[in-house]
């Protein structure tokens, strides 16, 4: 009897499900209004909250996160290539205006993306399977940080990406209003939620993607079309989900509702009453009511009043300057008083640095606990102030994975506090000549970190909208990354003293043994000035050794460029390093390195090769041009390639007292 009974809830459930089953095998459907009871797999950082809330990333540093059908989809053409989805997402981002990577929807023929760098490629890539038709990668990227090489328009598009970050169509974040019959821009970054929809149609071999504020309609006219033929990207068995990651800075990425349909229909619409709400987040300009504005005004009133005296002491000690003229620019100003506690009062035991142009602090931001570099920067009251400002906004929105990110700015009366993205490795000079500190600090690394400030230097000098000179590169303004990747700061300050200083006196700014010989001649800083501190900076790291040095037990100087030079002249040049010794050095490697930081380091400006030369020849997609000490003169008429040394001494060091603030010790 029991028996029967079980058979026939068997028979039951296999006639119930039939039909599922089968329509499930050549064309899958599935919506989530929230994820509470959602059968995901989720990796990384991803969560769910049990409001339904899924949470891709939060506010720590370098994370990755994949959200996927847990099953993998049959996408051949022989059932269907074609598919809808909508979903709802929201991005808030760490500071204002600088976030994580984003969000990618995504089909991939797998699921394991552990290969994938943390910080970089919403997860999906590493630098070197990037651009691999074998990735099997097809996504639509939300993209809020601009990476030049990957080609990104800016930092809040969309794009459509082939096993690559390079966009294969991408544009600004809008949508179309049906109501007023015009494009209207979105705040990737707004932390407010909104909606996507993304289309691809088979036979057309159509994608489109479509988004609007959360709440509008699907509007009529999409943001981007593209033709790909998903049959020669995605494999007939592919995985559907989301990916996404935060770099050195970070945002909490959220998806509310997803709802996805294979084989030609619309996706179903999703139910926004059942969405899960986001977190409380900090609200920005939002408009107070009328009502809480008199609300406040006579609670600020009666804290005044009776806090006075108390309050004046405290105005004292967090008086800031603001001035009408700042609101035009974008970056984000903080408040003395955040950053007074953050650094925990300028503490003494907070000081990182005292570089060049001030000291730098660590510190903790309270309100979004993230760690934070602050440079004080004194200066002159009066005129410059205002240039330099202007100067720093535009410095802000340069991005680089090579360059310390300025995240924003305080002014007080005579001071100006910039605040830059934290590195934990600090900087490159207390590791190049004690071996003791960094066993690890390999020629491998040492050969990555030459890489990473020449493409920071190609960055500035070429491919940012307009020519930045460093002005100031050497060995302590190299920062290191919690990877130890080379990271490279100050850029832009050398201008404050051009600015704000008298006239009357020319101020060469720079470091002695990193001056080109015609920047104290002629006082005039160019991208081969930075060339050349590049080229003595590359030396010092090859070598192990400072530009300058005494010899032990005497007063005399020795000059690092002689010192190569010589090596050079017995046609050794690697035993100019003791890393030749070191178990992973690649004496190619070495020799490259040496010959380019020597030719970089040429008296002569004209004939240094400029840092997108430099990068090619350290990429190995250019050679050296062919360069001996020994013919130098046969090949250059009586023009020595390299001088010898007494001639070096004075071209290359150019210690001429009367022109040199020595500022950045
Ligand atoms: C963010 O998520 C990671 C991984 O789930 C976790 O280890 C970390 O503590 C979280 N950080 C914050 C700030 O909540
Ligand atoms: C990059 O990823 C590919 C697979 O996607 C893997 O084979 C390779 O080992 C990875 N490279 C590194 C340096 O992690
Ligand atoms: C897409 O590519 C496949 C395989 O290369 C080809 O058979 C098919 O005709 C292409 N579809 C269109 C619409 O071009």
């Amino acid at each position: 009897m029991a028996f029967n009974i079980i058979l026939l809830n068997f028979v039951a459930i296999l006639l119930w499900t039939l039909p599922f089953t089968v329509f499930a095998q050549d064309t899958k459907k599935f919506i989530y209004n929230g994820f509470q009871e959602a059968n995901l797999h989720l990796d990384g950082a991803a969560t769910i909250h049990p409001n339904g809330l899924l949470q891709l990333t939060n506010f720590s540093k370098q994370l990755k996160a994949h959200v996927f059908h847990p099953d993998p989809l049959e996408f051949s053409s022989s059932s269907s290539l074609s598919f809808s989805t909508t979903w709802v997402f929201a991005i808030n981002p760490e500071i204002q205006t600088f976030s994580g990577q984003g969000i990618a929807f995504v089909l991939s023929a797998s699921l394991d993306f552990h290969h994938s760098l943390p910080g970089y490629d919403f997860g999906l890539f590493n630098r070197s399977s990037i651009g691999n038709f074998s990735n099997h990668i097809f996504a639509v990227e939300l993209d809020t940080a601009q990476d030049v090489d990957f080609r990104d328009i800016n930092s809040n598009h969309v794009g459509i990406d082939v096993n690559s970050l390079i966009s294969d169509a991408s544009a600004s974040a809008a949508y179309y209003s049906d109501a007023e019959s015009q494009n209207k821009s979105l705040n990737l970054l707004s932390a407010k939620p909104m909606q996507i929809w993304i289309d691809y149609h088979e036979t057309s071999i159509l994608i489109q993607v479509t988004m609007a504020p959360l709440g509008l309609p699907k509007p009529s006219r999409p943001l981007l079309t593209s033709h790909i033929n998903l049959s020669e990207v995605v494999l007939s068995k592919t995985y559907v989900g989301f990916s996404s990651s935060t770099g050195s800075l970070a945002s909490s990425h959220y998806l509310l509702g997803w709802s996805f349909t294979q084989g030609g229909q619309e996706a179903e619409s999703l139910d926004l009453s059942k969405l899960p709400p986001l977190p409380h987040i900090r609200n920005r300009g939002k408009k107070l009511s009328v009502g809480s504005v008199i609300m406040l005004v006579i609670l600020s009133v009666m804290v005044i009043t009776s806090a006075s005296s108390y309050y004046v002491k405290r105005r004292k000690k967090y008086e800031e300057v603001f001035e009408d003229w700042e609101q035009e620019y974008l970056l984000q100003r903080f408040s003395y008083k955040d950053l007074y506690n953050a650094t925990k009062g300028f503490k003494e035991k907070e000081l990182l640095g005292a570089g060049g142009f001030g000291k730098v602090y660590r510190g903790i931001l309270p309100s979004s606990e993230l760690e934070v570099a602050v440079k004080r920067v004194s200066h002159r009251s009066g005129q410059g102030v205002r240039e330099f400002v202007a100067e720093i906004a535009s410095l802000g929105k340069l991005r680089h994975r090579n360059l310390v990110q300025l995240l924003g700015y305080c002014r007080r009366k005579q001071e100006l506090l910039l605040v830059y993205d934290y590195m934990p490795n600090l900087s490159l000079d207390k590791y190049l000549y004690d071996d003791g500190i960094m066993p690890n600090f390999s020629w491998h690394t040492r050969f990555r970190i030459i890489h990473g400030v020449a493409s920071a230097l190609l960055y500035l000098h070429e491919e940012w909208e307009q020519v930045v000179v460093h002005r100031d590169v050497k060995a302590s303004n190299v920062l290191l990354d919690a990877d130890m990747n080379a990271r490279l700061g100050d850029f832009g300050l050398a201008r404050l003293y051009d600015h704000g200083t008298n006239p009357q006196t020319t101020h060469v700014v720079g470091t002695v043994g990193y001056l080109a010989p015609e920047l104290t001649r002629k006082g005039k800083a160019t991208t081969a000035t930075d060339v050349f501190s590049f080229g003595m900076l590359t030396l010092e790291i090859a070598c192990g050794r400072s530009p300058i040095s005494l010899q032990s037990g005497s007063n005399v100087e020795t000059y690092l460029v002689d010192w190569v030079d010589e090596c050079w002249r017995k046609e050794v040049i690697i035993e100019a390093s003791y890393l030749r010794f070191e178990r992973n050095c690649v004496a190619e490697e070495l020799e490259l390195v040496l010959k380019l930081g020597m030719l970089c380091c040429h008296p002569k400006p004209e004939a240094r090769p400029s840092i997108r030369q430099a990068v090619h020849i350290l990429n190995g997609d250019s050679v050296l041009p062919e360069m001996l000490p020994f013919d130098a003169k046969a090949t250059h008429g009586d023009q020595t390639l390299f001088p010898v040394s007494s001639q070096a001494t004075s071209a290359y060091c150019a210690h001429s007292s009367d022109s040199i603030l020595e500022v950045g010790r």
